[in-house]
C-alpha cells in the first residue's frame, strides 16, 4: 500500500485504561497502516485512556450512561451519531464494559470488533483469568471477534494462545495475555481491512 492509499477512520470505544487502544494508535502510526484512529470514545469520564488519547492528538468524547438512566438505546443513539459526525467506518470496543443492544450491533454489523481476554467459546463475560486458573486450563489467551447482539458470541476473527503455569495468578496470566491483545488487536483490525479492500 502506498502512503497516500486512504486510511479507513476507526473509532475506539473504552472505559478503562486504554491499553489496547494505546497498541492500536500505535501501530496507526506506521505510514503503511491501512487505519487511522480517528476518534475515542468513553461511557467513563475520568477513563484513564481519554488522557492518553488525548495526548496522542486524538479526538475524544465522553458519552456518560449514567445521563440517559435505564435507556440503552437512546445511550447508544448518541454514541451512534457520534460515529457517523466523525465519518467512522469501524469500531474497535477494547476494554468497553457496557452490553451493547442490538440497536448499535445491527448498526455497525461486521464493522465492529471486540477484544475479548479468554479463547472464546471459553469464558465469555467476565473475571476470564481467574475462571481459567479455577477450571485448571492449560491454554488460555484472547480473541478478536465481530460484535453481534449476544454477549462475546459473534465471529471469532483471530486467536492468541498462551499457557496457563501451575503458579499462576489472575494478575500473572493476565499480563501474558495482555501482552498478547496488544499484538492481536492491531493485527487483525490491519487483516480485516486489508482483505476488504482487496
Ligand atoms: C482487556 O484485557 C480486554 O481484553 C478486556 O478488558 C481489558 C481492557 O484493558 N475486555 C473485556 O473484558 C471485555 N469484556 P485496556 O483498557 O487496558 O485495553
Amino acid at each position: 500500500m502506498s502512503h497516500s492509499a486512504k486510511r479507513v477512520p476507526v473509532a475506539v470505544l473504552i472505559s478503562g485504561r486504554g491499553s489496547n487502544m494505546t497498541a492500536l494508535i500505535e501501530a496507526a502510526h506506521a505510514p503503511d497502516y491501512p487505519a487511522e484512529i480517528r476518534l475515542v470514545i468513553s461511557n467513563i469520564p475520568d477513563a484513564p485512556g481519554l488522557e492518553t488519547a488525548r495526548a496522542a492528538g486524538i479526538q475524544t468524547l465522553t458519552i456518560d450512561h449514567r445521563i440517559f438512566g435505564k435507556d440503552r438505546e437512546a445511550h447508544e443513539r448518541a454514541i451512534d451519531s457520534a460515529l457517523r459526525d466523525a465519518g467512522i467506518e469501524i469500531v474497535c470496543l477494547a476494554g468497553y464494559m457496557r452490553l451493547l443492544t442490538p440497536f448499535l450491533t445491527d448498526a455497525w454489523s461486521g464493522r465492529m470488533l471486540n477484544i475479548h481476554p479468554s479463547l472464546l467459546p471459553e469464558f465469555p463475560g467476565l473475571h476470564t483469568h481467574e475462571r481459567a486458573i479455577a477450571a485448571k486450563a492449560s491454554k488460555h489467551g484472547c480473541t478478536i471477534h465481530l460484535v453481534t447482539a449476544g454477549m462475546d458470541e459473534g465471529p471469532v476473527l483471530a486467536q492468541a494462545t498462551v499457557d496457563v503455569f501451575p503458579d499462576d495468578t489472575p494478575e500473572s496470566l493476565a499480563g501474558r495475555v495482555l501482552k498478547e491483545e496488544h499484538q492481536l488487536y492491531p493485527k487483525t483490525l490491519a487483516e480485516l481491512i486489508r482483505k476488504n479492500t482487496n
